[in-house]
Protein backbone atom coordinates (compact mmCIF):
# COMPACT_ATOMS: atom_id res chain seq x y z
CA UNK A 1 0.00 0.00 0.00
CA UNK A 2 1.52 3.85 -1.21
CA UNK A 3 1.48 6.59 0.94
CA UNK A 4 -1.62 8.94 0.01
CA UNK A 5 0.84 11.48 -1.03
CA UNK A 6 -1.72 12.82 -3.76
CA UNK A 7 -4.78 12.20 -2.13
CA UNK A 8 -7.30 14.80 -4.14
CA UNK A 9 -4.94 16.06 -6.55
CA UNK A 10 -6.14 16.27 -10.10
CA UNK A 11 -3.71 14.41 -12.45
CA UNK A 12 -4.38 14.71 -16.23
CA UNK A 13 -2.20 12.14 -18.33
CA UNK A 14 -2.08 11.55 -21.92
CA UNK A 15 -1.20 7.66 -23.34
CA UNK A 16 -0.59 5.66 -26.31
CA UNK A 17 -0.29 6.90 -30.19
CA UNK A 18 -3.07 8.60 -32.33
CA UNK A 19 -4.11 7.20 -35.48
CA UNK A 20 -4.54 9.26 -38.56
CA UNK A 21 -6.99 8.31 -41.02
CA UNK A 22 -6.04 8.11 -44.89
CA UNK A 23 -9.30 6.12 -46.11
CA UNK A 24 -11.87 3.65 -44.32
CA UNK A 25 -9.08 1.11 -44.07
CA UNK A 26 -5.60 2.35 -43.86
CA UNK A 27 -4.44 4.82 -41.25
CA UNK A 28 -0.58 6.31 -40.45
CA UNK A 29 0.31 5.78 -36.74
CA UNK A 30 3.55 4.54 -34.68
CA UNK A 31 4.52 1.86 -31.96
CA UNK A 32 3.19 3.53 -28.82
CA UNK A 33 1.82 0.69 -26.48
CA UNK A 34 0.62 3.22 -23.94
CA UNK A 35 2.23 1.17 -21.08
CA UNK A 36 4.26 4.52 -20.32
CA UNK A 37 1.08 6.57 -19.46
CA UNK A 38 -0.58 3.81 -17.99
CA UNK A 39 1.52 3.01 -15.33
CA UNK A 40 1.60 6.24 -14.51
CA UNK A 41 -1.91 6.69 -14.32
CA UNK A 42 -1.72 3.34 -11.93
CA UNK A 43 0.83 5.15 -9.94
CA UNK A 44 -1.19 8.54 -9.00
CA UNK A 45 -4.21 6.75 -8.55
CA UNK A 46 -2.50 4.22 -5.48
CA UNK A 47 -1.12 7.75 -4.53
CA UNK A 48 -4.50 8.80 -3.93
CA UNK A 49 -4.75 11.07 -7.06
CA UNK A 50 -7.81 11.53 -9.32
CA UNK A 51 -6.72 10.68 -12.84
CA UNK A 52 -8.11 11.05 -16.88
CA UNK A 53 -6.42 9.39 -19.16
CA UNK A 54 -6.57 10.54 -22.44
CA UNK A 55 -5.52 7.48 -24.56
CA UNK A 56 -4.48 6.51 -27.92
CA UNK A 57 -6.19 2.81 -29.31
CA UNK A 58 -4.11 0.80 -26.81
CA UNK A 59 -4.90 -3.20 -26.11
CA UNK A 60 -4.35 -1.93 -22.79
CA UNK A 61 -7.11 -2.18 -19.43
CA UNK A 62 -7.84 0.76 -17.89
CA UNK A 63 -5.93 0.79 -14.48
CA UNK A 64 -9.06 0.44 -11.31
CA UNK A 65 -9.93 3.75 -10.60
CA UNK A 66 -8.67 5.95 -13.72
CA UNK A 67 -11.56 7.45 -15.87
CA UNK A 68 -10.37 7.41 -19.15
CA UNK A 69 -11.17 8.88 -22.43
CA UNK A 70 -10.70 7.10 -25.56
CA UNK A 71 -9.74 9.45 -28.65
CA UNK A 72 -8.07 8.33 -32.55
CA UNK A 73 -6.87 11.39 -33.65
CA UNK A 74 -4.24 13.96 -32.80
CA UNK A 75 -7.22 16.46 -32.70
CA UNK A 76 -9.64 14.47 -30.94
CA UNK A 77 -6.48 14.24 -27.93
CA UNK A 78 -5.88 17.75 -28.41
CA UNK A 79 -9.90 18.52 -27.58
CA UNK A 80 -9.67 15.89 -25.10
CA UNK A 81 -7.23 17.64 -23.24
CA UNK A 82 -8.33 20.64 -23.63
CA UNK A 83 -11.85 20.14 -21.97
CA UNK A 84 -10.26 18.79 -18.58
CA UNK A 85 -7.23 21.07 -18.73
CA UNK A 86 -8.96 23.49 -16.25
CA UNK A 87 -9.64 20.93 -14.02
CA UNK A 88 -6.33 19.62 -13.85
CA UNK A 89 -3.62 20.48 -11.49
CA UNK A 90 -0.27 18.42 -13.39
CA UNK A 91 -0.66 17.33 -16.94
CA UNK A 92 1.96 14.78 -17.94
CA UNK A 93 1.88 14.12 -21.56
CA UNK A 94 3.14 10.45 -22.66
CA UNK A 95 0.99 9.79 -25.94
CA UNK A 96 3.09 9.94 -29.14
CA UNK A 97 1.10 12.27 -30.95
CA UNK A 98 1.14 11.89 -34.87
CA UNK A 99 3.04 15.01 -35.89
CA UNK A 100 1.37 14.61 -39.59
CA UNK A 101 -2.33 13.89 -40.75
CA UNK A 102 -3.19 13.04 -44.24
CA UNK A 103 -4.53 16.56 -45.77
CA UNK A 104 -7.48 14.26 -46.82
CA UNK A 105 -9.39 11.68 -45.23
CA UNK A 106 -10.68 9.97 -48.19
CA UNK A 107 -14.40 8.46 -48.02
CA UNK A 108 -14.06 5.69 -50.52
CA UNK A 109 -11.25 3.04 -50.45
CA UNK A 110 -8.40 4.77 -52.47
CA UNK A 111 -7.73 2.13 -55.17
CA UNK A 112 -4.95 1.17 -56.96
CA UNK A 113 -3.79 1.87 -60.50
CA UNK A 114 -0.64 1.00 -60.77
CA UNK A 115 0.75 4.71 -60.36
CA UNK A 116 2.53 6.06 -57.79
CA UNK A 117 0.26 7.53 -54.67
CA UNK A 118 1.55 11.04 -53.41
CA UNK A 119 -0.10 11.36 -50.01
CA UNK A 120 0.07 14.95 -48.81
CA UNK A 121 0.31 15.46 -45.02
CA UNK A 122 -0.49 18.36 -42.60
CA UNK A 123 1.03 19.07 -39.33
CA UNK A 124 -1.17 18.56 -36.51
CA UNK A 125 -1.70 20.91 -33.84
CA UNK A 126 0.99 20.73 -30.91
CA UNK A 127 -1.40 19.98 -28.26
CA UNK A 128 1.46 20.17 -25.32
CA UNK A 129 2.74 24.00 -26.37
CA UNK A 130 -1.45 25.38 -26.69
CA UNK A 131 -1.45 23.97 -23.03
CA UNK A 132 1.81 25.88 -22.24
CA UNK A 133 0.54 28.68 -23.50
CA UNK A 134 -2.63 28.92 -21.48
CA UNK A 135 -1.45 27.41 -18.32
CA UNK A 136 -1.84 29.40 -15.25
CA UNK A 137 -1.97 27.11 -11.97
CA UNK A 138 -0.82 23.78 -13.76
CA UNK A 139 2.27 21.85 -13.46
CA UNK A 140 3.02 20.97 -17.32
CA UNK A 141 5.31 17.30 -17.58
CA UNK A 142 6.46 16.49 -21.24
CA UNK A 143 8.21 13.58 -22.87
CA UNK A 144 10.21 13.34 -25.04
CA UNK A 145 11.21 10.94 -27.50
CA UNK A 146 14.51 10.88 -29.70
CA UNK A 147 17.49 8.96 -31.62
CA UNK A 148 19.87 11.53 -31.17
CA UNK A 149 21.09 14.59 -29.20
CA UNK A 150 18.51 13.83 -26.63
CA UNK A 151 19.56 16.20 -24.18
CA UNK A 152 19.71 18.81 -26.34
CA UNK A 153 16.64 18.07 -27.74
CA UNK A 154 14.61 17.86 -24.60
CA UNK A 155 15.69 21.13 -23.70
CA UNK A 156 14.58 22.53 -27.00
CA UNK A 157 11.18 21.36 -26.12
CA UNK A 158 10.90 22.65 -22.44
CA UNK A 159 11.32 26.31 -24.08
CA UNK A 160 9.29 25.78 -27.08
CA UNK A 161 6.23 23.97 -25.20
CA UNK A 162 6.34 26.04 -21.43
CA UNK A 163 7.09 22.95 -19.55
CA UNK A 164 8.07 22.76 -16.12
CA UNK A 165 10.10 19.21 -16.63
CA UNK A 166 10.46 16.75 -19.42
CA UNK A 167 11.93 13.45 -19.50
CA UNK A 168 13.99 12.47 -22.21
CA UNK A 169 14.21 9.03 -23.65
CA UNK A 170 15.76 7.68 -26.20
CA UNK A 171 13.91 5.33 -27.80
CA UNK A 172 16.45 3.32 -30.30
CA UNK A 173 18.14 2.09 -26.72
CA UNK A 174 17.75 -1.19 -25.72
CA UNK A 175 15.47 -1.35 -22.34
CA UNK A 176 13.90 1.96 -23.03
CA UNK A 177 11.27 3.43 -24.93
CA UNK A 178 8.39 2.15 -27.04
CA UNK A 179 6.46 -1.39 -26.08
CA UNK A 180 8.72 -2.49 -23.15
CA UNK A 181 7.70 -2.73 -19.15
CA UNK A 182 11.02 -0.82 -18.56
CA UNK A 183 12.42 2.29 -19.83
CA UNK A 184 15.79 4.53 -19.02
CA UNK A 185 15.15 8.14 -18.84
CA UNK A 186 16.67 12.11 -18.14
CA UNK A 187 14.59 14.10 -16.47
CA UNK A 188 15.47 18.19 -17.67
CA UNK A 189 13.72 20.53 -15.52
CA UNK A 190 13.37 23.98 -16.58
CA UNK A 191 15.93 25.56 -14.23
CA UNK A 192 18.57 22.68 -15.89
CA UNK A 193 18.76 20.42 -13.45
CA UNK A 194 18.93 16.87 -14.44
CA UNK A 195 17.66 13.13 -12.47
CA UNK A 196 19.12 10.21 -14.40
CA UNK A 197 17.17 7.67 -14.24
CA UNK A 198 18.69 3.97 -15.63
CA UNK A 199 16.37 1.22 -16.63
CA UNK A 200 13.56 0.45 -14.54
CA UNK A 201 10.19 -0.50 -14.93
CA UNK A 202 7.66 1.78 -16.28
CA UNK A 203 5.58 1.95 -13.25
CA UNK A 204 9.00 2.94 -11.10
CA UNK A 205 9.69 5.71 -12.89
CA UNK A 206 6.34 6.82 -13.23
CA UNK A 207 6.97 7.21 -9.03
CA UNK A 208 9.78 9.29 -9.79
CA UNK A 209 8.11 11.52 -11.94
CA UNK A 210 5.07 11.82 -9.40
CA UNK A 211 7.63 12.56 -6.89
CA UNK A 212 9.09 15.27 -9.02
CA UNK A 213 5.35 16.38 -9.86
CA UNK A 214 4.67 16.67 -5.61
CA UNK A 215 7.85 19.40 -5.48
CA UNK A 216 5.80 21.87 -7.40
CA UNK A 217 2.49 21.71 -5.60
CA UNK A 218 2.13 24.06 -2.62
O1 LIG B 1 3.60 3.90 -24.94
P1 LIG B 1 4.86 3.12 -24.71
O2 LIG B 1 4.97 1.93 -25.65
O3 LIG B 1 5.04 2.73 -23.26
O4 LIG B 1 6.10 4.06 -25.10
C1 LIG B 1 6.43 5.18 -24.31
C2 LIG B 1 6.85 6.39 -25.18
C3 LIG B 1 8.14 6.06 -25.91
C4 LIG B 1 5.75 6.73 -26.19
C5 LIG B 1 7.06 7.57 -24.18
O5 LIG B 1 8.04 7.23 -23.24
C6 LIG B 1 7.45 8.86 -24.91
O6 LIG B 1 8.59 9.15 -25.18
N1 LIG B 1 6.41 9.69 -25.24
C7 LIG B 1 6.57 10.92 -26.02
C8 LIG B 1 6.47 10.58 -27.47
C9 LIG B 1 6.53 11.80 -28.36
O7 LIG B 1 5.66 12.03 -29.14
O8 LIG B 1 7.56 12.58 -28.17
P2 LIG B 1 7.89 13.92 -29.01
O9 LIG B 1 9.27 14.24 -28.65
O10 LIG B 1 7.51 13.75 -30.46
O11 LIG B 1 6.89 15.00 -28.38
C10 LIG B 1 7.27 15.82 -27.30
C11 LIG B 1 6.09 16.07 -26.39
O12 LIG B 1 5.11 16.87 -27.06
C12 LIG B 1 5.37 14.83 -25.89
O13 LIG B 1 5.04 15.02 -24.54
C13 LIG B 1 4.15 14.75 -26.77
O14 LIG B 1 3.04 14.14 -26.09
C14 LIG B 1 3.87 16.21 -27.07
N2 LIG B 1 3.25 16.47 -28.39
C15 LIG B 1 3.91 16.15 -29.54
C16 LIG B 1 3.34 16.44 -30.77
C17 LIG B 1 2.06 17.05 -30.81
N3 LIG B 1 1.46 17.33 -31.96
N4 LIG B 1 1.42 17.35 -29.65
C18 LIG B 1 2.00 17.07 -28.45
O15 LIG B 1 1.41 17.35 -27.39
Amino acid sequence: EKEKDLLGKHILITAGPTVEAIDPMRYITNHSSGKMGYSIAEDAVKRGAEVILVSGPTHLECPAGVKRVDVKSARQMYDAVHEHFEWADAVIKTAAVADYRPEQESNHKIKKNGNTLMLNLVPNPDILKSLGEKKTHQVLVGFAAETENIIDYAKAKIEKKHLDFIVANNIAQAGAGFKGDTNIATIIKANGEMITCPQMTKSELGDIILDQVKNYFN
